[in-house]
């Protein structure tokens, strides 16, 4: 459920017409809605209120914007990172650094510094070689890191190849054969403090069967360990819960994946962590957009919005499907394919697709794109970068400005030997 809805004929976010904020920001834009991000969170978390104890770290890879952030973090969220860039987020959204936990193959030496200064909650390492080298760090800063294992334990989550991380193949985690070796290595060096394990096995997850089996391999693991006499009291189960992209589309719910991690976990006796982030931020925002216009194709016409696969890289990158409605629908209807304007075939959001009828001048957004979206913009074909909005009520605020292309050229030099 959303708070994006039609008022009178025109698409709103909770009280504000879409049509005001184009006129007002310009487009493209993504328009978030704090209603449905504290829905989503409070969702998600009733969920799993059905396990003794939980520990909730957005993973902000999703939507790191300082105000959904800021959201959160009132809701009670800590951050699941994966840069330094991401850790001075989540403190200047005043998430508590022992909330936040850091995850990511390739944490440099700056990074993992940083992090224990701040007071980071848990690392999650990713490799023998990570967890002795954070070891010598903190020995040299007279601390001991927290940290969990991560563990590949080689499931297939059956969802885009390209957002798939629990297979033998994937660069994530250590083989699930020789973590019991490395956890052992890494439990005996005295500034690391080993106290569970992680898991994150992939996005947009559509079946909970395969999180299933890698958290049952998970519970084996972890028993295996106590039963060698090493400390397990928390294990991270990593995000993943699909959302619905298409309007109808019915996927297991949090209450749904809420009940399968109950049951799994029935008997571990251990804090279960999670890092959601499409779950949380998907629904929340749209891409809103204005038509360019409307030119003949060979089966279809072509739609040419103003957003392009710099603002919104999902169908580009993964062939996702987000759906596309007019802010002020006429009832008619259309086949078409639409498109941006960047000079790549792959700026493509849809082929051959029934939507609204629309022509050039009409808004229209593309739904779903809280998650994944701004985030992942850049500046392609010298292009602005996207700005956000969010609306809260009948009230609403630029949460981050359009940069033009003529700052990002500001921040170029023409060495003097060009002259
Ligand atoms: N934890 C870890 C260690 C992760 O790598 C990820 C996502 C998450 C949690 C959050 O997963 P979620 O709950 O959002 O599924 N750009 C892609 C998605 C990449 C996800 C990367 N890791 C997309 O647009 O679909």
């Amino acid at each position: 459920m959303d708070h994006f809805s039609y008022q009178n004929g025109v698409l709103h976010a909770e009280q504000v017409p879409l049509s005001a904020i184009a006129e007002a920001v310009g487009t493209p834009v993504y328009v978030y809605s704090r209603a449905t991000l504290e829905r989503h969170a409070q969702v998600f978390r009733e969920a799993l209120s059905v396990l003794p104890k939980v520990h909730l770290a957005y993973a902000m890879k999703a939507n790191p914007n300082l105000a959904v952030l800021k959201v959160l973090a009132a809701e009670g969220y800590g951050a699941d990172i994966v840069s330094g860039g991401e850790l001075e987020r989540a403190l200047a959204a005043g998430m508590p650094p022992a909330d936040v936990v850091f995850s990511g193959v390739g944490k440099d030496a700056a990074e993992m510094a940083r992090a224990l200064e701040a007071g980071l909650g848990q690392f999650n390492l990713e490799s023998e070689e990570e967890g002795v080298e954070l070891a010598a760090i903190a020995a040299v800063k007279g601390k001991r890191a927290v940290c969990t294992l991560r563990v590949n334990p080689d499931v297939d989550a059956g969802t885009h190849a390209k957002i798939s991380t629990g297979k033998a193949e994937n660069k994530f985690g250590v083989a699930y054969d020789r973590a019991a070796g490395i956890y052992a290595r890494l439990s005996s060096l005295e500034n690391l403090e080993m106290r569970g394990l992680a898991v994150h096995i992939g996005s947009q997850i559509t079946d909970l069967e395969p999180s299933r089996q890698a958290f049952v391999k998970m519970g084996g693991l972890m028993r295996d360990l106590r039963g060698q006499g090493f400390t397990v009291t928390h294990m991270d189960l990593g995000g993943g819960l699909g959302v619905p992209y298409r309007a109808g589309e019915v996927l297991p719910d949090p209450a749904a994946y809420g009940a399968m991690v109950a049951d799994v976990t029935r008997d571990w006796d251990a804090t279960i962590m999670f890092e959601p982030g499409r779950v949380i931020a998907g629904n929340t925002g749209v891409l809103l957009t204005r038509v360019i216009r409307v030119k003949p194709g060979a089966s279809s016409p072509f739609v040419i919005v103003d957003a392009a696969m710099n603002d919104l890289a999902r169908p580009a990158m993964y062939d996702a499907w987000h759906d596309f409605a007019a802010v002020e629908p006429s009832g008619d209807r259309m086949t078409a394919n639409i498109a941006g304007p960047i000079c790549e075939s792959s700026d493509t959001f849809a082929m051959g697709r029934d939507i609204d009828a629309v022509a050039a001048g009409d808004l229209a957004v593309f739904r779903t794109a809280g998650a994944y979206g701004a985030t992942m913009a850049n500046t392609y074909n010298s292009r602005p970068l996207v700005p956000e909005v969010m609306v809260d009520g009948t009230r609403w605020a630029i949460v981050a400005n359009r940069i033009e292309p003529a700052t990002i050229l500001a921040a170029e030099t023409v060495p003097d030997w060009l002259d």
